[in-house]
């Protein structure tokens, strides 16, 4: 039925009421009828340029260590993870993000391992340079997998110093760049970091290295796998609330991006992604800055554990999971999926 066929008095009086007459003819449906309508008006896509993939690291050679509380990733020795970021530039994704796993006996209360320019996020930093020159690296200038408290500062008396980390982290940051780090990404969330690290990597020469703003950077329980993946979930005392942002704020994450990108932050990122889709459209909306979200660790694994159990099907409730971060605002995605990803959209 449509207007240029008007119902017959017995269809009229047989339905309670036209829907057209309800709607003035508008069916939102019609375009979702077909696959090839669907696809014309979609808004949003996900592709492989939108990955980045966070991967592990650990001390040895040839070594793949499975993650019991993240099925499916690993922990990956220096001369392994060069060939999967080889296997990554290849698939097309943009830039992995590299985390250790430090051996206890280089940990302390500092985390001062971090300023040595051979530790094991700075050896990989080369040799996936080696191995894959045209992807991009971004590291990490936290302390956490480097101190005996699995907090990300500097810990003197109870509290997390904040300058003194500042300084530390900085240092790191130039060491990095100096390793071949594309972008520096501090997650440590002190106040003036971004400022420092810009500072000191201008001050070294690296003029031309980023800073990617973990600006919003929630005290969340869906960290808990990567802790137990770089090997802190046992060390850590207390809680990160005195430095990470409360998961009730919102404009107070609105004043961090803007502090962060008046220090000089290149690409802002919220981190964790799903429960955080609004602070991600609101990021967007406010400063138009390249924004980027991390699907962390324990929403990963919520996903992986659900489809295990036969529960959800894991490949779709992944893909949309991404791309509902494109809808919200994101220019790219940190996610332990991103290998799986651009598996089957490069297959598509
Ligand atoms: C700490 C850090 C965290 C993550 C990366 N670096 C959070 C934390 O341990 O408090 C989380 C990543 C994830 O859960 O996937 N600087």
């Amino acid at each position: 039925m449509n207007r240029h066929s008007p119902p017959s008095a017995k269809a009229r009086t047989a339905g309670a009421r036209d829907v057209d007459e309800i709607t003035g003819s508008r069916r939102l449906r019609r375009m979702r009828k077909t696959d090839w309508s669907r696809r014309l008006v979609q808004e949003n896509r996900l592709s492989v340029d939108d990955l980045i993939w966070p991967i592990f690291l650990i001390d040895g050679e040839g070594r793949r260590e499975p993650i019991p509380a993240m099925p499916g990733v690993f922990r990956l020795s220096v001369d392994v993870a060069a060939q999967e970021a080889a296997r990554a530039a290849r698939l097309g994704i943009p830039a992995i993000a590299t985390f250790p796993n430090i051996d206890g006996k280089l940990k302390d209360v500092e985390g001062s391992h971090i300023l040595d320019p051979e530790n094991l996020i700075n050896r990989a930093t080369r040799a996936i340079k080696a191995a894959a020159p045209s992807i991009g690296i971004i590291t990490d200038a936290a302390l956490d997998p480097f101190t005996s408290h699995g907090h990300d500062g500097i810990l003197r008396d109870g509290i997390i110093v904040n300058d003194e980390t500042v300084g530390q982290v900085a240092a790191a940051a130039v060491l990095q760049a100096a390793a071949g780090a594309d972008i520096i990404a501090p997650s440590d969330m002190m106040d003036g970091r971004i400022g420092a690290i810009r500072d000191a990597l201008d001050a070294n020469g690296f003029e031309d290295v980023a800073i990617m703003s973990y600006a919003t950077k929630f005290a969340s329980a869906f960290y808990g796998p990567y802790r137990e993946a770089i090997g802190t979930a046992g060390l850590l005392k207390g809680d990160k609330k005195t430095y990470y942002l409360d998961h009730a704020n919102s404009d107070e994450a609105m004043r961090e991006i803007e502090q962060d990108l008046d220090e000089g932050a290149d690409m802002i990122m919220v981190k964790p992604g799903l429960p955080y889709l609004d602070i991600i459209r609101r990021a967007k909306d406010e400063f138009q800055m390249p924004t980027f979200a991390y699907q962390v660790s324990g929403e990963y694994t919520m996903i992986k554990a659900a489809a295990a159990n036969g529960w959800i099907d894991g490949e779709r409730a992944m893909m949309e999971s991404l791309l509902c971060f494109k809808r919200a605002g994101c220019d790219g995605i940190l996610t332990y999926f991103a290998p799986e990803a651009a598996e089957i959209l490069t297959r598509r």
